[in-house]
Formats: structure tokens, C-alpha cells, sequence
């Protein structure tokens, strides 16, 4: 399982999988983040970890000069057709989070729809947000979109399937070593594949205590893309605005 979020992003069924987390959901949380941050369209933006670029393209659609990265070549490959067919002007580099650096300076971070927690160790984990305070203009802001440790604990779904373009799509649940781990069995033409995701658990005050260590303030947190205020027992994510 060692290295699974390099395998798993980059196939073809990745995106199948995940065919709801779309660009309507994109726009959503993208709208939140806008409304409650009001950063000017001048606004420099990453998306660290932009997968196939659903809120980098919105974003730029919106007027932003958005920029995107992301360790998956196959992900940045849709991402620039898409964002070719809807028009988007965006810039994308593939890169390893743990390895990126930047000269120049932006308004906004964003790190979003978990695209945190993969690595073993909490010293890979945070490494990115200790380096992103340099990443990031003065009062700039890191938003994180992360799942809610708690409400995930409470209400783990063990197994599930699901038909998607004739492929049966069977995902197990499990928490063991303090990490959500999934096992994702895909089934096509009696052709088994076997893909896993593992995210370490990190509680919110963890998050909290490691973001201040690298000098952010917290805004605000919400609790879903509605934009309700986080709740530990009830809120399935944890969307937190840090400022510089
Ligand atoms: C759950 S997806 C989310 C993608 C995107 N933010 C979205 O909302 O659609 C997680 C993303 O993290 C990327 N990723 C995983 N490991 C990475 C790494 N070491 N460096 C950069 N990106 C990575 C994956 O390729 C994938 O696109």
C-alpha cells in the first residue's frame, strides 16, 4: 500500500470512482472560499494538489489567475483538456507536494477535498504548510478541505457498492493505525482490479496546533460546503481559512 495515492489518482478510474466530487461540487466550495476570503480578481491563486483542475478552472473562469499542481500526470493531462474546452487560462505543473518550491508569491493557497494526510509521517504531511508561509503574500490565506476526524470515526461506512459505467465498484472501509484505509475493487468484464487509499487521522486541534507552528492564524471553519459552521459531532468536513 506504501505509495498508493501515485497509482490510484493517476488511473483511468479514479475519476469514474469519484464521478460526483464534479465541477458543480467545485464550484461550490469555491464560491464559499470567495465569498468569505473577498479577494480581489488581481488575486494570485494554487491549487496544491489540483487532481483534474475542477476548482482551478472554475477559478480561473471566475478571473483569478490561478495556477495548479499535482504528482498525477494523467489527472493534469484532463485537467489541460478541460480546461482548453471551457476556455480557462491556467497554469499547470506536475510536482510532488513534499518537493515543490516556488519563487513567487500568491494570495491564496488552496489544498482541497483531501488532498492531505497520505504520507507516514507527520513531518511529510505538514511539510507543505510550513513552506507555504513563504509561498504566500502578506495577510495571504491557506484553505484547507479536510475531512472531519470525529464525524469520520462515528460514521464509517464498512462496505458499499455501486454500478459505475458498467464497472461494479465495491468500497471497504476500515481505520486501523490511526488512518482511514479504503480498499477499492473494481469489477469489469470479470476483470478484478484492486486500488487502496490510506489518510493518516489528524484531529482538529492537531491541524490547528501544527498551522500556528508555522505562524497561520485561523479565520474561520466551516463544516460542510454549505458553508455551516464546524461542528465536531455533526460536520462531515473540516474547511478551515488560515491567514499569514
Ligand atoms: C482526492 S484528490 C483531490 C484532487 C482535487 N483537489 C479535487 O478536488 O478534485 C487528491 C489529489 O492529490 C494528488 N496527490 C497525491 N499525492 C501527491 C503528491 N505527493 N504531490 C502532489 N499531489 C499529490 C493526487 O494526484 C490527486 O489529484
Amino acid at each position: 500500500m506504501h505509495n498508493w495515492y501515485k497509482e490510484w489518482f493517476d488511473s483511468p478510474d479514479y475519476l469514474r470512482v469519484y464521478n460526483h466530487r464534479d465541477f458543480l461540487d467545485a464550484q461550490k466550495l469555491s464560491n464559499l472560499i470567495l465569498s468569505f476570503t473577498k479577494i480581489p480578481k488581481t488575486a494570485k491563486i494554487l491549487d496544491a494538489a489540483c487532481g483534474a483542475g475542477r476548482h482551478a478552472i472554475y477559478l480561473s473562469l471566475c478571473g483569478y489567475n490561478v495556477f495548479g499542481f499535482d504528482l498525477s500526470r494523467n489527472l493534469l493531462l484532463q485537467a489541460k483538456k478541460e480546461s482548453f474546452e471551457k476556455n480557462a487560462n491556467l497554469k499547470l505543473i506536475q510536482a510532488d507536494i513534499r518537493e515543490i518550491c516556488f519563487k513567487k508569491v500568491f494570495d491564496m493557497i488552496l489544498n482541497l477535498f483531501t488532498s492531505f494526510g497520505y504520507f507516514e509521517t507527520d513531518e511529510e504531511n505538514f511539510s507543505f504548510i510550513r513552506k507555504s508561509y513563504c509561498f504566500l503574500k502578506d495577510n495571504g490565506y491557506y484553505v484547507l478541505d479536510y475531512f472531519n476526524k470525529s464525524f469520520l470515526e462515528q460514521n464509517l461506512l464498512p462496505y458499499s457498492e455501486k454500478l459505475v459505467e458498467n464497472i461494479k465498484v465495491i468500497e471497504k472501509r476500515k481505520i486501523e493505525n490511526n488512518r482511514v484505509v479504503k480498499e477499492i475493487i473494481l469489477i469489469k468484464n470479470n476483470l478484478v482490479e484492486r486500488f487502496y487509499e490510506s489518510v493518516k487521522l489528524y484531529s482538529i486541534e492537531k491541524i490547528i496546533e501544527e498551522f500556528e507552528r508555522a505562524k497561520f492564524r485561523v479565520l474561520k471553519i466551516f463544516g460542510d460546503y454549505d458553508g455551516s459552521d464546524y461542528n465536531e459531532k455533526e460536520s462531515p468536513r473540516l474547511i478551515i481559512v488560515f491567514q499569514k
